[in-house]
């Protein structure tokens, strides 16, 4: 029986003729999958004679035969060279449109391409769809996820069949109004990385400043000493796992604020501000850059003991230091707490992959990204607090009487660890869970 649907409804395909106007690249690649989908292809062209190369086994005819022979017309054209659709209006009364044109900028046009081609012909359905993949999604199969914005509930039913057809999957975005925003979808260039990078970039401009500061021109204006080299490598070596050490924690500091939140509201159901929102929909972008850093600072890391070596040999530091255990004991114990921080780093960067997320379980997700991050903060807060050692309390530390670098970054992991902290004491933690579980203080009567 089932076999004999799947001849019925590829029968019926085989059968089915759609148009598609304009012959260019995007044009010729949709004609190419649909044909080897088992459909008839049937192009519309300014000159049916000399359009160029079309896929093997599609017709090309005028757009007015062309029209008139399909129920269903992809429009392949750019937005300007729409009107010349306005004269075919008889021929396309009643057949389902699919706009799939893109503009180069945000804003072009005061209406979205699709209602423009909506108004020009009023008595077709038209439907925005295929505009999210490219030619080459297009001739390759489905690697993205295609979204649609479709009206008519039969015309939408109609380019849903092709496009699960061509393998893609649909997701209906309601009415035409939503065509703007989903034309303006393609423009977008990592919108979700925007605020991550320029935090990242912000935190290392004023680190490295802040470092050249009170390294080099504290040198040179206390000893007159050329140091300058040191910004390749020593500066370096500071100021990324600084900007690292502060994008973990800014991962962790909307969660505790948003548990204090809730716990100052007494309720879950309000909404948190719009910044908080805005930040927390970043935090795997900030981990993600933050363990990028951190790699650099490792990779740095390796460097120094053939650095040092080499820098005794040309004598610019030419002195011998005698092994002391208790030194031994610190100077390990800041490497081990660092090699740990970054083994649980990469863990957390690994597990928040869509990939791999979607393989675990939301308790397990939340497991990682929550109980062994913080574990990671904390690691990484101890080896830099370790790497300071007794040097917070030596006046020499404090260069033109400011902190070096690495105390200043402690402060926002310092906070963050504080307040979870706080959120672990057994009375605080009870009260909120039961607000996450839906409890409100101010019950409504
Ligand atoms: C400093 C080793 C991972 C944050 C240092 C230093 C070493 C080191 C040797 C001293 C650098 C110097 O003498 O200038 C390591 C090793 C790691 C590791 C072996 C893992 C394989 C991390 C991670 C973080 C981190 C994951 C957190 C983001 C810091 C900070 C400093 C530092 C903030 C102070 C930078 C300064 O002002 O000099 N680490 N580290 N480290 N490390 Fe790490």
């Amino acid at each position: 029986h089932a076999c004999c649907t799947l001849t019925l409804h590829t029968h019926r395909h085989t059968q089915t003729l759609l148009c598609i106007f304009g012959t260019g690249d995007l044009g010729r690649s949709l004609g190419q999958r649909l044909l080897q989908t088992g459909y008839r292809v049937v192009y519309g062209s300014r000159r049916p004679h000399s359009c160029g190369p079309v896929p093997q086994g599609a017709q090309v005819l005028s757009h007015a035969a062309a029209a008139q022979s399909a129920k269903l017309v992809f429009i392949c054209v750019h937005r300007e060279h729409y009107d010349f659709l306005e004269a075919l209006a008889p021929q396309l009364k009643g057949k389902v449109l699919v706009d799939v044109s893109n503009n180069l900028k945000k804003n072009l046009y005061p209406e979205a391409n699709a209602e423009y081609l909506q108004r020009l012909i009023p008595g077709a359905f038209v439907v925005k769809a295929f505009n999210t993949l490219s030619a080459w999604a297009l001739q390759n199969g489905p690697s993205d996820a295609n979204r649609q914005v479709l009206n008519v509930a039969e015309a939408k039913q109609q380019v849903s069949d092709v496009a699960t057809r061509l393998s893609f999957s649909v997701v209906d975005r309601g009415s035409l109004s939503a065509a703007r925003e989903l034309e303006d979808f393609p423009l977008q260039l990592f919108p979700e990385w925007r605020l991550p990078l320029w935090i990242a970039t912000g935190l290392t401009a004023s680190f490295f400043f802040y470092a050249v500061i009170v390294d080099i021109v504290y040198s040179y204006v206390t000893y007159k000493k050329d140091t300058s080299f040191r910004i390749m490598v020593s500066l370096a070596n500071k100021v990324f796992p600084i900007v690292s050490l502060i994008m973990l924690s800014l991962c962790y500091l909307p969660g505790v604020l948003a548990s204090f939140f809730q716990l100052y509201r007494g309720t879950k159901y309000r909404r948190f501000p719009d910044w908080l929102d805005r930040w927390m929909l970043c935090r795997k972008q900030l981990g993600l850059l933050a363990l990028g850093f951190a790699s650099l600072h490792v990779l740095y890391t390796l460097l120094i003991p053939i650095r040092y070596v080499f820098l005794k040999f040309i004598s610019l530091e030419n002195k011998t230091v005698d092994f002391e255990t208790s030194t031994a004991w610190y100077t390990d114990s800041y490497y081990s707490m660092g090699i740990l921080g970054f083994g649980l780093y990469v863990i957390l960067g690994i597990s928040s992959l869509p990939s791999v997320s979607n393989a675990l379980s939301w308790r397990e997700f939340n497991f990682i990204q929550s109980k062994l991050g913080y574990l990671t903060l904390f690691f990484c807060t101890f080896h830099t607090y370790l790497f300071g050692w007794n040097r917070f309390l030596r006046s020499s530390t404090y260069k033109f009487w400011v902190p070096p670098p690495y105390m200043l970054c402690l402060v926002v992991p310092t906070v963050v660890l504080l307040l979870k902290l706080l959120l672990l004491l057994p009375c605080v933690d009870r009260t909120v869970t039961r607000i996450r579980q839906g409890w409100e203080r101010n019950e409504p009567e």
